[in-house]
C-alpha cells in the first residue's frame, strides 16, 4: 500500500514536475512545478536553470544598531550548463560572495521595481554551494525592532519577522518564491538574556555561549518549505507547556494568560489529525508577540505567530489558533505555487478552521463563525462588484486580493463540494490530497485535476452540479453555493430588527451574547445612525470600553462612520495600542471617508501611531492616506 502510494507520487512527478535531484546527501529536493500556471511573477528567480535547495544562516542580532549581519550559505541545484543563479533581494547589503572554498564569485544587482525588489545574479560557474556575507539595518521590511518601551515587560528590546508574502527577501538572500521549497538551518547570536526562537526545530533550547554577553541558538527545518515560512523572534521570552507537543512562548508578563487562552492546543492538533492525517512538523508551539504584530496570526511552521489581541481572556478568539494550525496542512504542507492562487492556502484553511471549531466546540459555535464568514464574502462582493475580475478565486495578477474572496469564498467553495459529495467522501478526499501533495507546491489547475481524478471520477452529473471552473475562474458567487445555517443568528437577527424598527436598547440582550453574536448585531445595524441611538448603545453596553478586539472593532467602524465623537478617544487608544492591519487599516479608512470631520483626526492619530507599526501596517495606511489627500 505504502509502496504503491510512493510509486504513484514518482509517476505523477515525472509528468509535470522538474526532475528532482539530490540536494545534499540523503535528501531529495522538493519539486518545482513547470507549468505556465506555476510561474511566479513576484520572483526574479529562474528555478528551471538554478535553484536554491537549502539555506544555512549564521547571523548576529545587534539590537542597538537594529542590524542583522552574517552569512547565508546556499546549496544550489542547477542544470549542468548553468553558470549563474538569480536570487531575490530587497535592501540587504551584500559584502561578498564566495564558493564553498572561499574563492570570490562575481555578482550584480539588476534593475527591479518597488514591489519585487531587485534580482541578485551570482556568477556561480561550476559552484553548487555559495556563501553570501551580508547585513541589513532597521529598514528591512520583514523585521520589526522594538524598543523596550514597546514590549509588555518594558525592560528588553524585541525583534520579530513577518515573511509572507514577499518580505523575507529583505533579510534573507535566497529565492523568495513559494514554489521553490528549501530546507534550512540557522545559528543566531543575540545578547543575553534575550532568547531566540524560529519556525523550525530548536537544537539548543538554552542557547550556547557565543562570546562575552552573547548566546547562540541553533535551529533546523529538515522538510522543504516555502521560504516565506522562515521566521524569527527574539526577546525576553518564556515558554509554558500546554500538552506533550504544544506550548506557548511570550514575555513573562503575558505567558500565563496566553497558556490559559490556548489551553485547547493539544486537543486541536489531535482533532485535526483525525480529520486530515498526521501532523508532520513535530511540535506545534505558538508565540504571542507584542501588539504591533501586523496579523492576527501567521502559520510559521512549528511556531505559529499570534497577535496579543486574540488573548481575550475568555478563549473566544481561539478560531485564530485553529486557523494557523490548519495551515500545517493547507499552506505549509501543500502550498500555493504563486500568490494569485493564495486561496489554496487561505480558503482551504478557513474551511478547515471551521471544521476544527466544530470538532472542539460543536455545531452551533461553528455555524455562527461560518455565518460571519458568509457575511464577509457578501461584503467583499458588494465592495468589489460581483462581476469584478478580483472576485475570482484564482485572482488576476494585478488584483489586490480581498480576504473576503480568498478566505471566505474559498471556504464556501469547499463547503459546497463537501455538501454535494457528503462529508465522509470529502474528508477522505482531502486527506488523500494532503498525502499526495505533501511538501509540494499547488496551483488551481492542479487542484482541479486532482479533484476530478480522485473525487469526481467521471461522474458527469456531479461534475455538472459542482461547476468547478466557474467557482475557481469565474466572478461572483455561483448560485449553488452552500449557504450558512440561517438559524445560527436567528435570535440576534430578531433582536436587531426590533431595535432598528425603533425598539428600546433595553430589549437587546447584548450582555448575554457571545462575541460572534455581538459582532453580528453591530454589523447588521444600519450604517447611518443618529447620535442618540449610538449613545444609547454605547452607554448601555459600554461598547467603547470593549475588551474583545473584534467587538470593539465592529463598534468603532460603525461609530466613526457616523462621526460619533465620543468614540474617537477609544479609537485612538485602540490604534495606539496594537498594529494589526485588519483593524488599523479599516479604522483609518473609516475616518478618511469622513472628509472634513474624519481626515484631520486620522492624520493626527496616525502621526502619533505610525512609528510603532510594522511596515505591513504602515505601508497600507501610507497608501490610504496618499489616496485621501
Ligand atoms: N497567512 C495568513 C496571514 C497573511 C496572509 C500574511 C497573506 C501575509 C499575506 C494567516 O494565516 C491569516 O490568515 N491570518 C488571519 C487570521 C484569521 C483569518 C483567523 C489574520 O491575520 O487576521
Ligand atoms: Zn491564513
Amino acid at each position: 500500500m505504502r509502496l504503491f502510494a510512493a510509486l504513484a507520487i514518482v509517476l505523477a512527478s515525472s509528468v509535470a514536475l522538474a526532475p528532482p535531484a539530490a540536494a545534499r546527501a540523503g535528501q531529495e529536493a522538493a519539486p518545482v512545478l513547470t507549468g505556465a500556471d506555476a510561474v511566479d511573477s513576484a520572483t526574479f528567480a529562474r528555478p528551471q536553470e538554478a535553484r536554491v535547495t537549502h539555506v544555512a544562516l549564521d547571523l548576529a542580532l545587534d539590537f542597538e544598531a537594529q542590524r542583522v549581519s552574517g552569512t547565508a550559505t546556499l546549496d544550489i541545484q542547477a542544470r549542468p550548463d548553468a553558470r549563474e543563479i538569480v536570487l531575490d533581494s530587497d535592501g540587504y547589503e551584500v559584502e561578498s560572495i564566495t564558493d564553498a572554498q572561499g574563492r570570490p564569485l562575481a555578482y550584480a544587482l539588476g534593475e527591479g521595481d518597488e514591489r519585487r525588489g531587485r534580482p541578485l545574479t551570482v556568477r556561480i560557474g561550476e559552484a553548487r554551494r555559495i556563501v553570501i556575507r551580508y547585513h541589513v539595518g532597521p529598514e528591512a521590511k520583514a523585521l520589526q525592532w522594538l524598543r523596550p518601551e514597546q514590549t509588555a515587560g518594558g525592560r528588553h528590546p524585541y525583534l520579530f519577522s513577518q515573511g509572507q508574502a514577499i518580505l523575507n527577501r529583505t533579510w534573507i538572500p535566497t529565492q523568495d518564491s513559494p514554489g521553490i521549497r528549501q530546507t534550512w538551518e540557522a545559528r543566531i547570536t543575540a545578547p543575553e538574556p534575550l532568547k531566540v526562537v524560529m519556525s523550525g526545530e530548536r537544537l539548543t533550547p538554552a542557547g550556547e555561549p557565543a562570546g562575552p554577553g552573547l548566546r547562540a541558538y541553533r535551529f533546523r527545518m529538515t522538510h522543504p518549505v516555502a521560504p516565506y515560512l522562515i521566521a524569527i523572534a527574539a526577546g525576553n521570552l518564556e515558554f509554558r507547556a500546554i500538552g506533550p507537543r504544544t506550548g506557548v512562548w511570550s514575555e513573562p508578563e503575558t505567558v500565563e494568560a496566553a497558556a490559559r487562552e490556548f489551553d485547547a492546543a493539544e486537543r486541536m492538533v489531535e482533532a485535526t489529525e483525525r480529520l486530515y492525517g498526521p501532523y508532520r512538523w513535530g511540535r506545534y508551539d505558538m508565540i504571542v508577540l507584542p501588539p504591533s504584530f501586523p496579523f492576527g496570526g501567521m502559520e510559521n511552521p512549528t511556531l505559529t505567530f499570534l497577535t496579543p489581541t486574540v488573548v481575550a481572556g475568555d478563549r473566544s478568539l481561539v478560531g485564530i489558533m485553529a486557523h494557523e494550525l490548519a495551515h500545517s496542512w493547507s499552506g505549509n504542507l501543500v502550498t500555493n505555487a504563486v500568490w494569485p492562487d493564495g486561496w489554496l492556502n487561505e480558503g482551504f484553511t478557513s474551511y478547515i478552521e471551521n471544521r476544527i471549531m466544530e470538532a472542539l466546540y460543536g455545531h452551533e459555535r461553528a455555524a455562527q463563525e461560518e455565518a460571519l464568514s458568509w457575511d464577509e464574502a457578501q461584503a467583499a462582493l458588494r465592495e468589489l462588484g460581483a462581476d469584478s475580475p478580483a472576485t475570482a478565486l484564482h485572482a488576476p495578477e494585478d488584483a489586490g486580493g480581498s480576504s473576503g474572496i480568498a478566505y471566505d469564498k474559498g471556504a464556501i467553495f469547499l463547503r459546497t463540494i463537501e455538501r454535494a459529495v457528503g462529508r465522509e467522501a470529502f474528508d477522505a478526499y482531502l486527506r488523500g490530497y494532503f498525502d499526495r501533495h505533501a511538501f509540494q507546491p499547488m496551483t488551481s489547475a492542479r487542484f482541479l485535476a486532482d479533484l476530478r481524478a480522485h473525487l469526481i471520477r467521471g461522474d458527469a452529473d456531479l461534475e455538472r452540479r459542482l461547476r468547478l471552473d466557474e467557482w475557481v475562474y469565474g466572478t461572483g458567487l455561483p448560485d449553488n453555493a452552500a449557504r450558512s445555517d440561517p438559524a445560527a443568528f436567528a435570535n440576534v437577527d430578531a433582536a436587531t430588527q426590533a431595535f432598528v424598527a425603533g425598539g428600546p436598547v433595553a430589549a437587546v440582550p447584548y450582555g448575554e451574547w457571545n462575541w460572534a453574536e455581538r459582532v453580528r448585531f453591530l454589523q447588521s445595524l444600519p450604517r447611518q445612525m443618529d447620535r442618540a441611538r449610538l449613545a444609547a448603545l454605547d452607554e448601555a453596553f459600554h461598547l467603547s470600553d470593549s475588551t474583545n478586539s473584534e467587538t470593539l472593532f465592529a463598534w468603532l467602524r460603525l461609530a466613526l462612520a457616523n462621526r460619533y465623537e465620543p468614540a474617537v478617544s477609544a479609537a485612538e487608544r485602540f490604534l495606539a495600542g496594537m498594529g494589526r492591519a485588519k483593524f488599523v487599516v479599516p479604522l483609518f479608512r473609516a475616518l478618511m471617508e469622513q472628509g472634513e470631520w474624519g481626515e484631520p483626526i486620522a492624520r493626527r492619530i496616525y502621526a502619533r501611531t505610525r512609528p510603532s507599526y510594522h511596515s505591513v501596517t504602515s505601508g497600507a495606511v501610507d497608501r490610504l492616506m496618499q489616496r485621501g489627500s
